[in-house]
């Protein structure tokens, strides 16, 4: 029987071989996972054996770490706003750099006492509209998007988080027939699908085979989904609304054009720690 350190050890091994990063972290996760307990305990009890339904587990694990499966849909969970989300390969693994783009909304309306109505385009796992509803007490938030897998995991990681005032509805914004269009918004915010068909080729293995096609490109340009958003923004936002993006690194002046062209003003940009541009915003009118 193998013990703890012996198992990490070999694990390492293995999946340094298969060419996945930080091999030692990944595999100490996924044990502790198994064991119920945190990656460091992992060390207090170093000698001890694995029991068979522990090595088999952990073996399955391995297989498909060292296959590319992300880790966060092998342990069927991630941490995105200091909040836990379910997922799996039905949805995009939520990322920190959009916790930029949900601090910045949360600053601009926690304190507000009034309804605030928001609309999620593309709502992927729910961890954008959970988030804002967790922060933002006075928040009314409808949250869309195309894949009804998603849906259900968005629904269920709103149940877990205990988040009311989240509506989630199935609406292909290329389709839509008033469902959205209609309502006065104080704010839609997205994340939108937007690699480019020809930078596709140019993301990380684990990224490009294994997170959901249609939630990291448009198939085309990147720019579609902003265009689409942008118009309907004209009509489903209050008059002073505000239409919220994150966006790709170096995108900031061809999405702020998108905007200005519909007519958005008072665009603004933020930048992430790494001093690239994440997120731009605008009002309507
Ligand atoms: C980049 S992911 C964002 C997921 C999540 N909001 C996040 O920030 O991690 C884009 C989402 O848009 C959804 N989507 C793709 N095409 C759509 C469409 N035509 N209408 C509505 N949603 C769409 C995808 O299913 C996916 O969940």
């Amino acid at each position: 029987m193998l013990t703890i350190i012996e198992s990490i050890n070999l694990s390492e091994k293995y999946l340094k071989e298969r060419g996945i990063s930080e091999p030692r972290i990944n595999a100490e996760i996924m044990l502790a996972e198994i064991l119920s307990c945190k990656r460091l305990d992992l060390y207090l009890r170093f000698d001890r054996p694995l029991k068979e339904d522990e090595r088999l587990k952990y073996r399955e694990f391995l297989s498909r770490r060292g296959n590319n499966e992300p880790l966060q849909y092998i342990l069927n969970k991630t941490e995105f706003y200091g909040l836990e989300f379910y997922v799996d390969e039905n949805v995009l693994i939520p990322r920190p750099d959009t916790e930029i783009l949900v601090e910045e909304i949360i600053e601009r309306f926690s304190e507000i006492k009034t309804e605030i109505k928001i609309l999620d385009v593309g709502t992927g796992s729910g961890n954008i509209a959970v988030a804002l509803a967790k922060n933002i007490p006075s928040a009314k938030i409808a949250a869309i998007d195309v894949s009804e897998k998603a849906l259900q995991i968005a629904e269920r990681n709103a149940e877990a988080n205990q988040t009311a005032g989240v509506d989630f509805k199935l609406v292909d914004i290329f389709n839509s027939s008033g469902e959205i269009e209609t309502h006065n918004f104080d704010v839609i915010v997205s994340n939108p699908p937007y690699i480019s068909k020809n930078n596709l080729e140019e993301l990380e293995k684990e990224v490009k085979e294994r997170e959901p096609l249609n939630a990291l490109t448009d198939g085309g340009n990147g720019l579609s989904f902003y265009e689409r958003i942008c118009e309907i923004g004209k009509t489903a936002l209050n008059e002073n609304g505000l239409l919220f993006f994150e966006i790709e690194k170096d995108a900031e002046e061809k999405i702020g054009s998108i905007m200005q062209n519909h007519g958005y003003k008072e665009i603004e940009t933020k930048k992430d720690f790494a001093g690239i541009t994440r997120i731009i915003w605008g009002k309507n009118k």
